[in-house]
């Protein structure tokens, strides 16, 4: 069997890492094309260094643009790829504008096309990745879905029949890289200590494009009670720049740090008191690590992490009091599978 994966996005290499050490235990060929979407090299290679995934076998160097300029760049350049290679499987991850391009060029040549993370939805069509989660899955001939709310999700769209639980294959990943790093101190910027600080990250459109939403969730941090280190996604930095939104305050709460590769960040939230984010996959590592996390969104795909207080969605001036709530105390379950996620994908794709 040959298996070709689209990725392009930060959270798309997670992913990607158990996926590509799962084939490698097998005869299968696995080819992975990197669309570009991510280049920066804290944003994209040192997740293929850090995770041990194999270089990409195809990068299509497409970089930043409007979705319309972004995708559309990304399907004219995969159609000679997907020619050229003929998968058995084209997979797709996740719920970006390379999720989106690499499925529509699948169908469009009539190769089988594969959807890891299907059946997420934050039921808000203003969402980027709503629209891209939505067409993908309605497009794809298999959808590997991590979670039994998933599987519902995906009953409702009469996507059932192509359906399939895996698990989550960040389960894998997370589980893997805590045991390697549990006794590494996280790299904190001065005047931060261990086991008192928060940990944020702010990029979503929805927060990063609106001046008087990204100002009030600054704001927000930075008069906070106790240390927060925001690293900062790109996205982030150029928003700010641009509505002269100050990032450096010395004076306050917020000390502002670039991102760090995916062991970085697994200690970093480790050794911390609590996460403040509107990512997803930060969500459910908080949640897998057993730290409190809130969240600067008004709905989350993740709702298992709400359960117990774990996770909280909050609003710029809610967030204090939510960050200040008490520790949850009710034991967190296992909605994210066994850890053992990509050779449930393997073995699916094979059969
Ligand atoms: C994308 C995904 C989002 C995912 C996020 C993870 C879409 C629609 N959104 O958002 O779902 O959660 O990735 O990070 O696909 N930039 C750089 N260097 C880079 C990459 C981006 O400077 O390596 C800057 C550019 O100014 C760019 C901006 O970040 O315009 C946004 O990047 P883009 O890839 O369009 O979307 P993300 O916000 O990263």
């Amino acid at each position: 069997m040959k298996v070709l994966s689209i990725v392009g996005a930060r959270p798309q290499f997670v992913k990607l890492a158990p996926i590509a050490e799962a084939f490698t235990a097998t005869s299968h060929s696995h080819v992975i094309v990197h669309t570009g979407q991510h280049y920066d090299a804290k944003m994209s290679d040192v997740f293929f260094a850090d995770l041990r995934i194999p270089a990409p076998d195809v990068h299509l160097g497409i970089g930043s643009g409007s979705h319309g300029v972004q995708a559309g760049s990304m399907l004219a350049a995969l159609d000679g790829v997907l020619d050229e290679h003929r998968p058995d499987w084209v997979l797709v991850y996740g719920d970006t504008n390379s999720t989106l391009a690499g499925a529509l060029a699948a169908v469009k040549l009539h190769l089988p096309l594969a959807h890891l993370e299907a059946g997420l939805r934050s039921f808000n069509r203003a969402m980027p990745e709503e629209h891209n989660r939505v067409l993908t899955d309605h497009a794809a001939d298999l959808l590997l879905t991590p979670t039994q709310l998933g599987m519902d999700n995906l009953a409702r769209e009469g996507l059932a029949e192509r359906a399939v639980r895996v698990g989550d294959v960040m389960t894998d990943v997370c589980f893997r890289v805590r045991d390697a790093v549990r006794n590494e101190p996280p790299a904190l910027p001065d005047g931060v200590r261990a086991g008192d600080y928060i940990v944020s990250t702010v990029h979503r459109a929805e927060n990063t494009d609106d001046p008087d939403r990204l100002r009030a969730i600054i704001e927000a941090l930075a008069g906070l009670d106790r240390p927060v280190v925001l690293l900062a996604h790109p996205r982030l930095v150029a928003r700010c720049h641009e509505f002269g939104i100050k990032l450096e305050r010395p004076d306050s709460s917020l000390h502002t740090a670039e991102p760090l590769p995916y062991p970085g960040m697994v200690a970093a939230v480790l050794h911390s008191a609590g996460v403040v984010t509107d990512s997803g996959g930060l969500q459910k590592e908080a949640y897998l690590l057993g730290r409190p996390c809130t969240t600067v969104r008004t709905e989350t795909e993740w709702v298992e992490t709400l359960e117990g207080g774990w996770n909280v969605l909050a609003e710029p001036d809610g967030l204090a009091a939510a960050v200040r709530r008490p520790a949850p105390t009710h034991p967190q379950g296992a909605p994210y599978g066994d850890g053992q996620a990509a050779t449930h994908v393997v073995d699916v794709l094979t059969r």
